[in-house]
């Protein structure tokens, strides 16, 4: 089975992985009607092709609060990666630090903020739940302050973990070693019974996280720190005015990959009236349901300055081991978007799409590094006139752990790449 896509990897991964610990990572929320609709959103809204145009050269790298990326993807925080590889979050860091891109450490992470830190010199942001005790989650902000991090990324549609159903059947436990670490020393963690009809993740946030947040975290969070505060959760455009009147940075349109509310719209679908009224005045992000380069494409063009992806970087990073088994180099693959199409790459259409040209991020961050606001330019409506498709040319691969060699392998060669254990299973 060749490796073309995201949901090739997905299929993969569901058959390496445990049933309760795959079903964690692609579950969401109740029915899962966001966690569908998020993908659906995404297939409704249609892209024109333009034709003749030169694309010959392209240029992906952009830049987020001012910190160049390579390319318009980040990763977003995502909870014990240690369930799908063995060195879960270090793993991650040296593979966002290979791509040029910013990785996001979850409060819930298996690695603590110092490991990761360690593991490379990669940017890197952390992502914070609010302890009911403050104090923990203030030292927490300054231990990332500490050691380089360059933002906090404020999550804050989870007053309560969303009712992951799939989690509570499985009665979903971590292995033993396998624990929030980011927790050690600041708090002293119960053992979790994990009773019939929960989950570890469940029995945990409803002790560790503040079910009773509002704006006025964000005033506190500025308080003690001068990092930049992103907050993470925004579905509203009321909400987005609020953490801007509030200082936020940047917000990320989210809704927790169809992991919270269910119910909720697909992010996609709310993005242009949220990029609409933040009007320029801070960063707009983008998460939940990205699988493919064209959906990146479509988030930019509708005001996005860049997205994150969640799952499309676990399920790679899951396969991570077979692959450098198999092919003598060290792989994980957070964005092989769209590899089957090596001959088309990104092209932008400066004058159609002011919004979604590469440079324009340059000077917006520059006119905020000035103090100055940069308008929001007009937004499409949402069949958007891009003549490009984003292609992340050949997949990237990226040498982890000692060895540091960087390979680029086309999908071709990824297909050579023997699964066979995998596939025989
Ligand atoms: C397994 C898993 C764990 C997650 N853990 C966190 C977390 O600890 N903090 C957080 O803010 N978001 C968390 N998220 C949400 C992601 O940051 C992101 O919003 C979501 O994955 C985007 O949707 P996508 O997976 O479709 O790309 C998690 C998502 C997944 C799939």
């Amino acid at each position: 089975m060749p490796l073309l896509n995201i949901f090739d990897y997905e299929e993969l991964a569901r058959r390496k992985l445990s049933k309760p610990f795959f079903e964690y990572i692609a579950g969401g929320a109740d029915d899962e009607t966001t966690l569908r609709r998020n993908r659906e959103a995404f297939e409704r809204i249609e892209l024109s092709p333009r034709a003749l145009v030169d694309v010959s050269h392209v240029d992906l790298t952009t830049s987020v609060l001012g910190q160049a990326v390579e390319m318009p993807v980040l990763l977003a925080p995502v909870a014990v990666q240690r369930l799908a590889h063995p060195e879960g979050e270090l793993a991650t860091a040296g593979a966002a630090a290979q791509a040029g891109t910013i990785m996001t450490l979850s409060t819930m992470a298996s690695a603590s903020i110092e490991e990761v830190a360690s593991a490379s010199n990669g940017p890197k942001w952390f992502q914070l739940y609010v302890h009911r005790d403050r104090n923990v989650s203030k030292s927490m902000v300054q231990r990332a302050d500490a050691v380089g991090y360059k933002a906090v990324c404020l999550t804050v549609d989870v007053p309560r973990l969303g009712r992951r159903e799939r989690d509570l059947r499985n009665r979903l436990e971590y292995p033993p070693g396998v624990a929030h670490r980011n927790y050690i020393g600041e708090v002293e963690l119960p053992p979790f019974e994990v009773e019939p009809g929960e989950s570890e993740l469940s029995a945990s946030a409803d002790v560790l996280i503040d079910p009773a947040l509002t704006w006025e975290v964000i005033d506190w969070l500025r308080s003690f720190t001068s990092l930049p505060v992103i907050v993470k959760g925004i579905m509203t455009a009321e909400d987005a005015r609020f953490a801007v009147d509030h200082g936020a940075s940047a917000i990320v349109v989210s809704n927790h990959g169809g992991r919270q509310l269910d119910g909720a719209p697909a992010s996609i679908s709310v993005l242009p009236e949220i990029a609409a009224a933040v009007d320029g005045r801070c960063e707009v992000l983008l998460d939940s349901g990205i699988r493919r380069g064209t959906d990146i494409v479509k988030a930019l063009a509708l005001g996005a300055n860049a997205v994150l992806i969640g799952r499309a970087y676990i399920w790679p990073l899951t396969l991570e081991h077979e692959l450098r088994g198999a092919a003598q180099v060290h792989v994980a693959l957070p964005v092989p978007f769209d590899c089957q199409h090596p001959a088309r790459l990104l092209h932008l259409d400066a004058a159609a799409h002011p919004a979604v040209e590469p440079r324009r991020h340059h000077r917006r961050a520059a006119a905020a590094a000035a103090g100055q606001r940069f308008p929001h330019a007009p937004l499409p409506d949402a069949k958007c006139h891009s003549l490009w498709r984003l292609h992340l040319s050949d997949a990237e691969v990226h040498p982890l752990g000692k060895r540091r060699v960087a390979l680029h392998l086309r999908a071709d060669r990824l297909q050579r790449i023997a699964l066979d254990r995998l596939l025989n299973e």
